[in-house]
């Protein structure tokens, strides 16, 4: 068996950068046709200046043949300015700005430390039209880690969306029925990004036999109600969800110690790994409505024109890909079989 779908997009990736980035890019660069970037570098990308610099990077690491585009985001801050922000939206390279809460995960330091420190940049994100793409998780030590989604929503984005309510607003890599219900509830400026690992796994994954760090990400897998609130939403042909891996790849020797790191690598397998989700809820003709064409419309831009096609035939991933400087880095499903292949 065959399917061919326009080319999708992935609304959420992290590339990191240098070697790291180079070593992964073409996994993307292979699969998707544009990819929104994210900006949580060490140090993060805070300014337009910084996100041309790092986009040049990125292109110039683009393998040949491949027509890939990077869609750039600036990092918020307590100090991003509305003057930024509208440099953003007129560069034509920046789609985007990243709300972490600080200290929410991997290099929030930077982040944004009080909401209300952000309205100035929120107010003009709001005027211009430029989405603000939101890690959705409280940063309240009290608050248990499996509720911090749901604590977020009530705390911070219905209020924001009240003072705000013209605000393009996409709550990331959503993890639970509370964050679906919360999309759904708003108008058509509210989006939901959906990753393959969240609708594929719980979080019984995380505990198998052992501890196992490669199916720990942020925000973190749920119980199993969840994941299939998620897959309903996905298979819905509802526009507000789309497609974004939130492929975050972590040395290895960096997930599999003491303090792992949170992400998981799975651009190996970016688009692969949604067919076998929407499959599993018998549901293949409806991921080009959600991989490729709810994102651009979103976005404001043109749908991909290319074609892409995947095969129903497994394959296993290597123990272990080159992540650059010597480093390697764990796939998901490393060892185990894949059910659909991408056909050259
Ligand atoms: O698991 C995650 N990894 N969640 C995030 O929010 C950040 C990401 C990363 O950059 O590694
Ligand atoms: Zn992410």
């Amino acid at each position: 068996m065959r399917i061919t779908l326009t080319r999708p997009d992935d609304w959420h990736l992290h590339l990191r950068d240098g070697a790291a980035m180079r070593a992964v890019l073409p996994d993307t660069a292979r699969r998707f046709g544009r990819a929104i970037v994210m900006p949580n570098l060490k140090p993060p990308v805070r300014t337009v200046a910084e996100a041309a610099a790092y986009r040049d990077r990125i292109l110039a690491a683009v393998p040949e043949g491949l027509a890939f585009e990077a869609l750039m985001t600036l990092y918020l801050t307590d100090n991003t300015s509305a003057q930024e922000v509208a440099k953003a939206r007129s560069s034509g390279f920046v789609h985007a700005v990243k709300y972490y809460p600080a200290g929410a995960t991997t290099n929030a330091d930077f982040g944004v430390t009080a909401v209300e420190k952000a309205w100035p940049a929120i107010a003009a994100m709001e005027e211009q039209g430029l989405p603000l793409l939101v890690h959705g998780e409280s940063t309240d030590p009290g608050v248990d880690v499996f509720d911090r989604e749901a604590v977020f929503i009530d705390r911070v984005l219905v209020p924001l969306l009240d003072r705000f309510p013209r605000l393009k607003l996409v709550l990331e890599h959503i993890t639970t029925r509370q964050g679906i219900d919360f999309v759904r509830a708003m108008p058509a400026n509210v989006a939901g990004t959906l990753t393959a690992h969240h609708l594929l796994y719980n979080r019984n994954a995380m505990f198998k036999g052992g501890i196992r760090p490669h199916y720990y990400c942020l925000p973190v897998l749920k119980r199993e109600s969840h994941r299939q609130a998620l897959l309903e939403a996905a298979v819905s042909v509802d526009a507000k969800f789309f497609l974004g891996t939130d492929s975050a790849p972590h040395a290895q020797s960096a997930k599999e110690c003491a303090c792992g790191c949170a992400g998981i690598y799975t651009a190996h397998a970016g688009i692969e790994l949604y067919a076998e989700a929407f499959e599993s809820a018998g549901a293949l003709d409806r991921l080009e409505a959600f991989a490729s064409f709810h994102g651009p419309d979103f976005y404001g831009l043109p749908r991909n024109t290319t074609r892409v096609t995947l095969v129903r035939e497994d394959w296993t991933p290597p123990d272990a890909l080159d992540f650059g400087d010597g480093q390697r880095l764990v796939p998901l499903r490393a060892g185990e079989a894949i059910p659909w292949r991408l056909a050259h």
